[in-house]
Formats: C-alpha cells, sequence, structure tokens
C-alpha cells in the first residue's frame, strides 16, 4: 500500500525471479504490460494472465509457483480472505504473493501482511512503485537473500557427482520453471561444457580470477545461457595456468548469485580445499554422492560425519549412491552403507553405462536424451528434495512417481 516516492532512476534492477499476475480490469494489465516492458525487468520472467485471484488458484492446481504472483481482486471481507487461503494452499511457502485491491484502508492492509501477503496496492497501479515494491523484497539489506544453493560433492573422483549436479540443474530448471546457475569448479577438467554442448568465451576462470568485485553486472556478463532457466559457468578445462582459488573469490560469486538467481547449483572437484569446505559448509544443501565400494564408504563416511558436525544447524547432506550393480560380486549394499553411515540414502541409482554414455556422448542430459528412463525421475525428485519445492500435482500431472513421497509434504504458507 506504500506510496513511494522513488525517483525512478534510483530503482535497482529486478534480480532472476519469476513473476505471474492475474488481472481482473484491463487498467492493471495495461499496467503490468508496461511493468513488464521495463529495461529494469530484463532479468526476469514475467507472464500476464487475466482471470484474478480465482484463475491463479486454478493455474496453480497444475503449475508450478512462480517467486512473486499478483492477482488483482475486487472481493473483500471474508471472501477475499478465503480465496487467498485457497491460493495459499496451492503455492510454495516460498512465493510471495501481491494483492491489487481497490480500497484504500489501513486495518484491511494490516490484516494482509498479517496473512501473509507480501504487499497489498491500492489500484491504479503505478508501474515504478511495483517494480520497488519487488526490488526492496529481494534486494533490501535485511531481505532473506532470493537463492538457495546446492553442492554436490564426489566422494571419490568418477562416482558421478558432477553428472548428478547437471542433470538435477537441468531437472530443477525444467520442472520449476525457475533460473537456475550451474557453476563448474573443476576448473582443470570440469564437463559441464562438454555434457551441455556448449563452449562460451568466458568462464567460471574470468569471474573467480577476475580484479572486479564479482557483483550482478558482471556476472550478467560471465554468465552462458543454455536453456530458458538454465545458465552456465564452465569450467576452462585447460591446463595453460594453474588455478589456485580464494576462498573470497569463491564466496563472493555465490553469494551474488544468491542474491539475483534463485538456485545456485555448485559442481565441485573432488578435493578438500579451503574453499571446497567453505562451500560445502555454507551451502543451503549438500549432496554427496558415492560408489558402493570399500573407497567410497570409507570416504562418504568421512565427508558425511564431518559435514554433520560442521552443519549442525542446517539440513544434513543428502546421500546419494551410484552405479549400483557395476560390480554386483563385490559391491556394498545399500542397506550396508546405510548401516555404516548411520543414516539413510536419499537415492540408489543403478550403473547404466549405455544410458548415461549416449547422452555423454552426444551432449544431453539423460531427460533429454533418454525421457522415459527411470532414472529421469529420480534426478526429479532429487530435485524436489533438494530445492524445497514439492510441486506434487505438477508433477503427478506430468505421470511422475515420486519415491521421496512419504518423506516430503508440501509446505503451506500461513494461514
Ligand atoms: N549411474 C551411472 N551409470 C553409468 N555411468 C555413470 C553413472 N553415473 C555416472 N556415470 C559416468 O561416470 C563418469 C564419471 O562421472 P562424473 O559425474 O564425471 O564423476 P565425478 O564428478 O564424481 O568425478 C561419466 O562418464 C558418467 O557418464
Ligand atoms: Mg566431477
Amino acid at each position: 500500500m506504500e506510496n513511494n516516492d522513488t525517483g525512478s532512476s534510483e530503482i535497482r534492477p529486478i534480480p532472476r525471479i519469476s513473476i505471474q499476475a492475474f488481472c481482473e480490469t484491463d487498467k492493471v494489465q495495461g499496467s503490468i504490460q508496461s511493468f513488464l516492458e521495463d529495461r529494469r525487468l530484463v532479468r526476469a520472467h514475467v507472464k500476464n494472465h487475466m482471470g484474478g485471484i480465482r484463475a491463479a488458484i486454478e493455474f496453480y492446481e497444475n503449475a508450478p509457483t512462480p517467486n512473486v504472483v499478483i492477482v488483482e481482486t475486487a472481493l473483500e471481507g471474508e471472501a477475499l480472505f478465503e480465496h487467498l487461503n485457497n491460493l495459499a494452499n496451492v503455492c510454495d511457502v516460498d512465493t510471495r504473493v501481491i494483492v491489487i485491491g481497490s480500497r484504500n484502508d489501513v486495518e484491511l492492509y494490516r490484516k494482509l501482511i498479517k496473512f501473509g501477503v507480501s504487499e497489498y496496492i491500492v489500484a491504479p497501479l503505478n508501474t515504478m512503485d511495483l517494480i520497488h515494491t519487488i526490488g526492496e523484497m529481494f534486494t533490501a539489506p535485511d531481505a532473506e537473500p532470493l537463492g538457495r544453493s546446492i553442492a554436490f560433492l564426489s566422494t571419490k573422483g568418477g562416482s558421478g557427482s558432477s553428472t548428478l549436479a547437471q542433470n538435477v540443474a537441468w531437472s530443477i530448471s525444467e520442472i520449476f520453471d525457475n533460473e537456475v546457475v550451474l557453476a563448474d569448479f573443476d576448473l582443470a577438467g570440469g564437463t559441464v561444457g562438454l555434457n551441455f554442448n556448449q563452449d562460451p568465451a568466458q568462464t567460471i576462470a574470468d569471474c573467480l580470477f577476475s580484479d572486479q568485485k564479482i557483483d550482478e553486472t558482471f556476472l550478467d556478463r560471465i554468465l552462458s545461457k543454455c536453456t530458458d532457466h538454465l545458465h552456465l559457468l564452465t569450467a576452462p578445462a585447460s591446463l595453460e595456468r594453474t588455478y589456485d582459488l580464494k576462498v573470497e573469490a569463491a564466496d563472493q560469486l555465490i553469494e551474488t548469485a544468491q542474491a539475483s538467481v534463485p538456485y545456485f547449483v555448485a559442481d565441485l572437484p573432488c578435493q578438500w580445499t579451503p574453499w571446497v569446505e567453505h562451500i560445502v559448509t555454507s551451502a543451503d544443501e549438500v549432496v554427496i554422492c558415492a560408489t558402493p565400494d570399500l573407497a567410497g564408504l570409507r570416504n562418504a563416511k568421512n565427508y558425511y560425519d564431518n559435514l554433520i558436525q560442521k552443519r549442525q544447524t542446517d539440513t544434513k547432506p543428502r546421500l546419494v549412491l551410484n552405479q549400483l550393480g557395476r560390480s554386483k560380486e563385490t559391491e556394498i549394499k545399500p542397506a550396508a552403507f546405510e548401516e555404516a553411515l548411520e543414516a539413510k540414502l536419499d537415492l540408489v541409482i543403478p550403473f547404466e553405462p549405455a544410458l548415461f554414455g549416449t547422452a555423454m556422448n552426444n551432449g544431453l542430459m539423460v531427460g533429454e536424451s533418454n525421457p522415459k528412463a527411470p532414472v529421469v525421475n529420480d534426478f526429479k525428485s532429487l530435485a524436489a528434495l533438494v530445492t524445497g519445492r514439492v510441486e506434487v500435482s505438477a508433477l503427478e500431472k506430468k505421470g511422475l512417481k515420486l519415491p521421496f513421497l512419504d518423506m516430503l509434504t508440501r509446505p503451506k504458507k500461513a494461514s
């Protein structure tokens, strides 16, 4: 409801978020149209629908929710809150809701904010006010960071953690229609470029070894767009120089990415350096990938115990056992693995060399190369788990089984 008297030149660009509006009147729809055409919105994905709050409720029953939902409504009193409640039930917990109404009423404003609505704006809608309001939600000093960081760690070279990081990052971008940055921290030999068949001129090294501060504008120049929602920071994969990474550089990159993109996926090399330790200690989610052999077990236990200790207030590392069946006679069975680690495996992936090899040789993710392969669902389930976004109905609509469904409940917004 604020009437911000902000000079338009001071308004900062909106980060790489998704915004969907559901208007009721042509006037508000016109304002949303000029909003989405504004230069400060170039990074964001905006969709403009009609139908107001009712259309939004129907829409999100079968679709993933964006970062921001804007609903125009003429409803008042109990009917308004009833509809907002229904909307909350189909929205992800992180989704911010902006209501556009016609009543300039402080009591109503307070009630809506208490209910969990992020902002109430009285029509007519001023485009600059809307840009300012949304910008503040994500960039104000006390705002929750927009992005979630997910680090993938291998317990032994060749376990498959890069394969996992890449397929999960791709799945997040495909199922949730949300922006993802996938960063290849294996500077000398990383495979993100190869596996997505991309060879951008700029690499993660241009970012990590730059004298300039890594800010959003800098990141924009370095990121390479792979698909509509997936952006890559590939490795130089060259030995022309050596790479001695500084913790501060890695930190600055992740911090900037988290301020401007909903998901940051780090594909880490199999090393235990100060910066790898820093990334896995501070990431929102860590996925440990191991193979079912003795070294895999020993190292997985070391990493798991170490991270449990260091991340006492965070989510536990996720455990993936990969390439099961590669050496049937000698391999360690999943139950024995769980017993030794005193933890449940989140995912077990079979050894399927033809499936993974074909995808790799064609520069495709498994979901592109063989969409019907059962492992594609496993990647999607892991994507749902590490993002905390369980778009159950959307996944079900796409005919997916969710092996983790019983562990996951769809978070509800405040009511
Ligand atoms: N489940 C699997 N079945 C068969 N091959 C796999 C599987 N997972 C990964 N691979 C293959 O193993 C190789 C090493 O994988 P990679 O992800 O680079 O490992 P890491 O990053 O842990 O060193 C790649 O060629 C990849 O295609
Ligand atoms: Mg790797």
